[in-house]
């Protein structure tokens, strides 16, 4: 992607990418506060999940999707993925775009997750719960530590949650052996974090399951709202961002699996019907 592509210069849709169905969490509040956008959503399903796969292929595989965006008419792009956020979004932001189009912009979901934290833990010490990806980066703890030093962080990879919602198993009886096994592990890292953040898209999905096994008094904290108002802001400071992106409520759904497959997983999630068509990023 870093040679120059011939990108449409006509305003278009906001791109949202993830590794698969789990961005539809964070659309699904993006939709709610800004309905008048069009929106364009990539789920990487054939290649999903991204949590443990190496930096260099995060970083190609979101590098992919990013071009598919901005070719399709983009010119701002939630990664509405941790993991891409961790392992990617600061490669594209200073590799890439510059020699791509400076104006376009790819923006990620971990900092506006952590801004909202310091007025939630009361305690100060935060739990995170996420990819092992995301957790091996760091993300969480360095980006809490610059706004919020006083806040201490402790992090637990959750290695089977994303694939079991991408299966479609997450609410069997079965994944609670995992989702109590690593919830309980966190908690036993940090016996005073009183917040933790589900810091992969998936999760938003386990929510319920998760708070079945967390003491009382401890908060979970999922993405979707705190992104959605961050790109709202965004919106609001950025006319320049806002006059590019159309505003005729529609939404595209693409995936890398079968198109079938993503439209039935994907209107469970949503509760509605979706459209979907395949596409092969390379
Ligand atoms: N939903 C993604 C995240 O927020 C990735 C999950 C995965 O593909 O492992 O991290």
């Amino acid at each position: 992607m870093a040679q120059m592509l011939s990108l449409p210069k006509h305003p278009g849709p906001i791109g949202i990418f993830d590794s698969g169905y789990g961005g539809l969490t964070i659309y699904n509040e993006i939709k709610r506060v800004l309905p008048q956008y069009d929106y364009l959503y990539i789920g990487d399903n054939a290649r999903a999940p991204y949590g443990t796969r190496s930096f260099d292929v995060v970083y190609e595989f979101t590098r992919q999707a990013v071009s598919f965006l901005f070719e399709s008419g983009c010119h701002l792009v939630i990664l509405a993925c941790n993991t891409a956020s961790a392992k990617a979004l600061r490669n594209i932001q200073q590799l890439d775009l510059p020699g791509l189009d400076p104006s376009r912009r790819v923006l990620g979901i971990i900092r506006p997750t952590v801004e909202c934290i310091g007025s939630v833990t009361k305690s100060r010490h935060v739990g995170v719960l996420a990819t092992e990806g995301t957790i091996k980066s760091m993300s969480y703890p360095l980006e809490i530590k610059k706004l919020f030093p006083d806040i201490s962080v402790a992090g637990k990879a959750c290695p089977m949650w994303a694939s079991l919602v991408e299966a479609n198993e997450h609410l069997n009886p079965g994944a609670d052996y995992f989702i109590k096994r690593d919830v309980e592990a966190l908690l036993m890292r940090d016996p005073l974090i009183d917040t933790i953040i589900l810091g992969c898209t998936h999760y938003p999905l386990l929510l319920d399951r998760v708070n079945a096994f967390v003491p009382d008094g401890v908060k979970v904290i999922t993405q979707g709202e705190a992104v959605a108002n961050s790109l709202k802001d965004y919106l609001e400071r950025h006319p320049e961002m806002k006059v590019k992106c159309t505003d005729k409520g529609t939404t595209m759904f693409y995936t890398t699996e079968s198109a079938d497959k993503f439209r039935e997983q994907a209107s469970r999630f949503l509760n509605c019907a979706v459209k979907a068509s395949k596409i092969t990023l390379k």
